[in-house]
Parts: structure tokens; C-alpha cells; sequence
């Protein structure tokens, strides 16, 4: 599952090439902005992949909401696997702590989380609107964490 919030559709964007990337491996995904989205939804899924904007160097209060609801199942989403991805407007804006940010709350409910020691190293970047190369990653995380989906629910 790719969980996004976007105002203005650069996270939207790459929502949609980390979802296609997760489809390139064959494995199937849903797409959803957080507002469609309950917490309890996450426990039906392998895998989840959150994408937000960078609001202070860190994620959108409705990402952080979603995470702060799936209280309700502490304990239960252990062994999936976990992914983030973020937009920000400048170059050290703070992408990468949103993404870390992001991955520490899957690290508490227990997800197995792969860092990328050749592409993003954290999760797919972008400044603004993905261009070539946060296309490129996004597409990229997209695959990998659905091959270890597929390792991990096998
Ligand atoms: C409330 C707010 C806080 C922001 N804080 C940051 C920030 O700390 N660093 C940064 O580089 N960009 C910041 N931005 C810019 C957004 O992260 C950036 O425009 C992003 O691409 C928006 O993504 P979206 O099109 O998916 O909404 C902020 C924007 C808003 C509205």
C-alpha cells in the first residue's frame, strides 16, 4: 500500500512512480491519499510506503495522524515491510529527516525497513515535482521494497 499526503502534488507524483515501480515487480498495489486512508487499513497490507511533503523538516501533521491512529494496533504490523519517501522545496530542506522521521515510527511498530546503499539511501527524494533522477528513485524504491515483500511473505 502507497500512502500519500500532497497540497500541491509533488508527493502525489511520486506516490505514483513508487507505485509503479511496486507494479514492475508484479505485486499488486493500492494507491491512497492519507484522507481515504484508516489505520486499520495498514494491517491488511505486506507493505506500506508512506510519502509526504516536508513541513518544518519533518512529515505533514495528516502523515504523522495516520501513524499517532495506528496506536491502535502497536504490536501488529511487526515483520512488514516499511518505506518512505518526501518532497521538500530546497536541497537540505529537510527531505531527508522527513523520511527518517517516517521509518523511525515503522521501527517502533516493529517493520523491517531496507536502506539503499546506491540509490536515496534513506527513501526517494525529490525537490519539488520529481524530475529525472526522483523519478528514477521512486520507481526504484517502488521495486525494491516490493521484492522484499515478496522475500518476506514468501
Ligand atoms: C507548512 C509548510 C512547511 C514547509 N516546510 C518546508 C521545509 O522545512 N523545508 C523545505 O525544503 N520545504 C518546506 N516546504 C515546502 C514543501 O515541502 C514543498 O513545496 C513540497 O514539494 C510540497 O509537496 P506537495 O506538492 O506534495 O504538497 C513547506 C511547505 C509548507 C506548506
Amino acid at each position: 500500500m502507497v500512502v500519500y499526503y500532497s497540497q500541491s502534488g509533488n508527493t502525489k507524483k511520486m506516490a505514483k512512480l513508487v507505485a509503479e515501480g511496486i507494479k514492475k515487480e508484479g505485486v499488486e498495489v493500492t494507491l491512497k491519499e492519507v484522507k481515504d486512508a484508516k489505520a486499520d487499513e495498514l494491517l491488511k497490507y505486506d507493505c506500506v510506503v508512506l510519502g509526504s511533503p516536508t513541513y518544518y523538516g519533518t512529515m505533514a501533521a495528516e502523515i504523522k495522524q495516520l501513524l499517532d491512529d495506528s496506536v491502535k494496533f502497536h504490536g501488529k504490523l511487526e515483520g512488514k515491510v516499511g518505506a518512505a519517501f518526501a518532497s521538500s522545496a530546497n536541497v537540505a530542506g529537510g527531505n531527508e529527516t522527513t523520511v527518517l522521521d517516517i521509518l523511525n515510527a515503522m521501527l517502533i511498530h516493529g517493520m523491517i525497513i531496507q536502506g539503499d546503499p546506491q540509490g536515496d539511501h534513506y527513501g526517494a527524494v525529490a525537490i519539488g515535482a520529481p524530475d529525472e533522477r526522483a523519478s528514477k528513485e521512486c520507481l526504484r524504491l517502488g521495486t525494491r521494497v516490493a521484492k522484499l515483500a515478496k522475500l518476506v511473505s514468501a
